[in-house]
């Protein structure tokens, strides 16, 4: 890296604001950016307009508008679709006059169908409720009380408690207090070697939590051993949590944050970084407040080896992809990068960074203070320790679950979660977001583990499950799946950019005109070209829900009758 970018760089992370910070700064000041906010913008900060285009354009959240945002925004996420958004929507849209806007998860998918007026999330799952959003708005109010939580299950004594032990604590409230025990996994820590404490993480056998189960003890070894430019090393936690249905990382955000701080800060001694982010997806503010308070306390009690920042997304689904997360910290165009060079070798600002999912994060403090080889005593052979699960509303215990890998998704869907909702019955369930698989029930009987789930063609991603009861339409599902893929392609690779919208169309035309077996083979073929030939995993996975419905949902699809041609 050449000095004067190395200059640059220490520059933007040390003192002065990227464009991305900046077009954020207007959004927060005037709720919304206008095209000629960023004129403005490029005139004050000699930043060229096109450049700040590009990257305003990029994000749901800071896309020129003249208007402002409507009030009203109604999750359009699986787990929601599933409770009912559909229906709400095109109630709602008639009574305000279509003055209201789509939001892909809320972060509560336990209960549903979710909006969000004026950023505050109210279920709107009863006629009385809908009726007083209608009116809050007619009249400019707000809505006061309290806004619903996902309810926390905690193991059974018997069971492994790794993740949720600091909640268990208190007992399933909001906990940001900084722990009364202090960090004391993090004083062992900083007792060891780098190496030792590398060495114990790998023992443990832990794996990646975002979705691609990489091992974390040779990530941050790679991070360790990757030369650096200019010295600087990186740890950024990947809490984007993009997956509709999942909950996971944000419950551990708000409930613990100082789990998660204490994680990161093991990281960095591991493999040698003084400067940490945490970005962190702006649906989120609970979890945002209480990672900045958490952040705040570590510091005042002395945790100052290395510094933590919170940098807030902005509406972007790719950007929970590693590369593109850390150009959207650096402030310019979050487009997908080609690897290698993986980032351990050559991530933020040209640096090796360990870029880890919150939950990989939080297990780092049980495993340094219990030993590697007690978590890798936990859970199956390769997928070792526990796993939070986020189950959603068609389940009669709906919530947040910690469960040893290795259990069943049968025992955990119909012992542990209940069983199907009153007047619900099991059709399907969606394993790991939007590009994960739809398993049916001949599945259900596959143990929770990463080869496990890949073996019956699963996946178990980053852990968040959305059953569906049989009243959902499966193919109307995979179409708005797949819409969402085009939706959030970063647009780097063309087979994502435009086969993406090639699948919506032929799903569309095949919603009208059935499955005949020419539009079968063409599906087949797109997704094919999409799982080889994509860049990344958006548009290399995208293909994996409809798949999983042609191979084992054969009845669900509409056949050509009377309007279908071959
Ligand atoms: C489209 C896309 C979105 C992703 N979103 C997330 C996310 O929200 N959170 C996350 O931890 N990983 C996400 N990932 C995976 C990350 O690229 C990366 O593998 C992960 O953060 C590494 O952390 P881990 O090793 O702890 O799993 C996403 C990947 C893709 C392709
Ligand atoms: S697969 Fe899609 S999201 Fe990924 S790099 Fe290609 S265009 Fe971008």
């Amino acid at each position: 890296m050449s000095a004067n970018l190395i200059a640059l760089s220490e520059r933007l992370t040390r003192a002065e604001k990227t464009a991305f910070d900046l077009i954020g700064d207007i959004l927060k000041r005037n709720g919304a950016v206008g095209h000629g906010d960023l004129s403005d913008l490029s005139r004050a900060t000699g930043i060229p307009a096109q450049h700040l285009r590009t990257i305003s354009e990029f994000y749901d959240e800071l896309r020129p508008a003249d208007d402002p945002p409507p009030r009203v925004r109604c999750c359009n996420g699986e787990a929601c679709r599933a409770a009912g958004a559909d229906a709400l929507t095109a109630d709602l849209g008639k009574r305000l006059d279509g003055n209201l806007s789509a939001v892909t998860c809320l972060g509560l998918c336990s209960h549903g169908p979710n909006l969000s007026l004026d950023g505050r999330v109210v279920t709107a799952d009863c006629p009385d409720t809908v009726d007083e959003v209608v009116e809050a708005v007619r009249e400019g109010r707000q809505l006061s009380g309290p806004e619903p939580q996902n309810p926390i299950h905690f193991p059974a004594p018997a069971q492994p408690c790794i993740l949720l032990r600091r909640v268990c604590e208190t007992e399933g409230g909001r906990a940001t207090d900084y722990p009364g025990e202090g960090y004391a996994a993090l004083e062992k820590a900083m007792a060891m070697t780098p190496e030792a404490v590398v060495a114990e993480i790998s023992a443990s056998g832990l794996r990646g939590r975002g979705g691609a189960g990489f091992p974390a003890g040779r990530k941050l070894e790679a991070v360790a051993k990757s030369p650096s430019p200019d010295g600087r090393r990186f740890v950024v936690a990947n809490l984007d949590e993009g997956d509709a249905g999942a909950f996971i990382d944000k419950e551990l955000a708000e409930r613990d944050p100082h789990g998660l701080i204490e994680g990161m800060l093991i990281a960095a001694h591991a493999c040698g970084a003084r400067e940490a982010f945490i970005y962190i997806r702006h649906e989120y503010p609970y979890a945002f407040a209480a990672l900045q308070k958490a952040v705040d306390e570590a510091r005042e009690r002395g945790h100052r080896d290395c510094a933590i920042q919170l940098v807030k997304g902005q509406g972007s689904y790719v950007c929970g992809e590693e590369t593109s997360l850390l150009r959207s910290i650096e402030g310019v165009s979050p487009q997908v990068s080609l690897r290698p060079p993986y980032p351990a070798q050559e991530g933020l600002y040209g640096c090796p960074t360990a870029i880890s999912n919150v939950e990989t994060l939080c297990n780092l403090p049980w495993i340094i203070l219990n030993g590697g080889a007690n978590y890798a005593a936990i859970g199956m052979e390769g997928s070792t320790g526990t796993k939070l699960i986020s189950l959603n509303n068609q389940v009669r215990r709906p919530g947040l679950y910690e469960v040893e890998m290795g259990v069943s998704v049968r025992d955990i869907i119909f012992d542990l979660a209940g069983g199907m909702a009153d007047g619900c019955r099991f059709q399907a369930v969606q394993i790991g977001g939007p590009l994960g698989a739809i398993i049916s029930g001949t599945a259900l009987d596959t143990p929770l583990g990463f080869e496990a789930l890949d073996r019956v063609g699963g996946t178990l991603g980053h852990g968040g499950m959305v059953v569906f009861s049989d009243a959902t339409d499966l193919v109307t599902v995979a179409r708005e799946l797949m819409a969402f893929c085009a939706h959030e392609s970063c647009g780097k690779c063309f087979p994502c950019s435009i086969g993406t919208l090639r699948a919506v169309e032929l799903l569309d035309r095949i919603a009208t005109d059935g499955l005949t077996g020419e539009r079968e083979t063409l599906l087949r073929d797109l997704c094919e070209t999409l799982r080889l030939g994509s860049l990344c995993g958006l548009g290399g996975m995208a293909p994996v829900p409809i798949l999983s419905l042609l191979n084992h949902f054969p009845d669900i699809w509409p056949r050509a009758g009377g309007g279908g041609h071959e």
